[in-house]
């Protein structure tokens, strides 16, 4: 089949390129590269033009008439940029979205997989949620991808859309073959920060937050493999009819799916398992939480089971294996 992901030249969106590949399907990227790399878009057929440009769209559609569905991973992410530039974040992942979405239905390319998020679930006691929990989006950022969800819902009421939205949860690691990996030269995440301390690019990891109400006390996340989370959108392509027909909510061919492991696992936690992997002790800081830190959650992953078939097969410590490694290797894949 082919399949159609937008920000195909980013971390997830190139995996899942990968993914597709390596189980006989067909992608075409679709990447302005406004943070995609161009090396990682050369890999596959690709579109260097933004999601906005109808014209653009309308030529991939033309030159790619079997087309089976659209992978919509384009968005702008990182959370305290959001907080500082709104607008560019409600431009770039709602209304362009919104008008690229109203342009597939037009032109009749009706499946669409789109790349939620778990930030918009708000905490419950416990800390795992389901896709019926409550939601309560805290940035710019992660109500970009609430509204989209309602957008998309709508869409699929009036315009004969059909969606089916995936909630990640955290990813880490890289494809494992390691043609692409996370391509941000300074991550501000937890995995990334730690590899930068293993790397020599940071003396100490700050852990932010140990008075949460969690096991420890630091806070608690599911993390999931990229090729695990790549491997779930493969099953969301393969199996799209049955996962819209049996998730239907509101009678509408519309369904949210949590992709997480199902497990949580603290900060401190995450942290042994780095060290194990890595061999080393790496030198922490206890520090207080940021601004908009939250305790957090992880996923009930019930759902992707009963509708794509689909649960995490790896586990943290492959997911820390394989960012070590890419950690060595980008440099000479990645030409900044
Ligand atoms: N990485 C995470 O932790 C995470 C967690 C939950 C959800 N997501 C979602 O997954 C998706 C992919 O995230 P990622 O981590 O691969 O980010 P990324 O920045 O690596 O990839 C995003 C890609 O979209 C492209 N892009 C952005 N705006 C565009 C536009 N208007 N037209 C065309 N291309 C455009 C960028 O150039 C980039 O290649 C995003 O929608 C993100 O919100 C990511």
């Amino acid at each position: 089949m082919k399949i159609l992901i937008t920000g195909g030249a980013g971390y997830i969106g190139s995996t899942i390129a990968s993914a597709l590949l390596d189980a006989g399907h067909t992608p075409i990227l679709l990447d302005s590269l406004i943070t995609g790399r161009k090396e990682f878009a050369k890999l596959h057929t690709f579109y260097h033009a933004d999601i906005a440009d109808q014209e653009a769209v309308r030529q991939i559609f033309s030159d790619h008439p079997d087309i089976y569905a659209t992978i919509h991973c384009a968005a702008l992410i990182v959370v305290p940029e959001s907080v500082a530039k709104p607008f560019e974040y409600y431009n770039e992942n709602v209304v362009k979205s919104m008008s690229f979405f109203k342009q597939l239905s037009e032109l009749g390319y009706n499946r669409v997989v789109f790349s939620s998020s778990a930030a918009i679930y708000d905490v419950v006691p416990g800390f795992m949620v389901r896709e019926d929990s409550a939601l309560l989006p805290l940035s710019p950022y992660s109500r970009t991808k609430y509204m989209m969800e309602m957008v998309l819902k709508d869409f699929c009421h009036a315009y004969g859309l059909n969606a089916i939205a995936l909630r990640y949860f955290n990813p880490i690691g890289a494809d494992p073959k390691m043609r692409t990996g996370l391509h941000i030269q300074f991550p501000s995440h937890l995995i990334g920060k730690l590899v930068s301390v293993a790397m020599g690019h940071e003396e100490v990891f700050n852990l932010t937050g140990v008075d949460w109400p969690t096991r420890d006390g630091s806070g608690i996340r599911d993390y999931i493999h990229v090729w695990d989370l790549a491997q779930a959108h493969l099953k969301a392509v393969e199996h799209f009819e049955k996962a819209i027909k049996e998730g239907s909510e509101e009678g509408l061919p519309y369904t949210a799916i949590n992709l997480g492991s199902g497990n949580g696992v603290t900060v401190k936690e995450f942290v042994a398992a780095f060290e194990k992997v890595y061999g080393q002790k790496v030198p922490v800081a206890i520090k207080p939480p940021r601004p908009g830190d939250i305790a957090g959650a992880y996923a009930n992953a019930d759902r992707a089971e009963k509708l794509l078939g689909w649960k995490a097969e790896m586990s943290i410590e492959d997911g820390i294996r394989d960012a070590l490694k890419w950690g060595q290797v980008r440099d000479t894949i990645i030409h900044y």
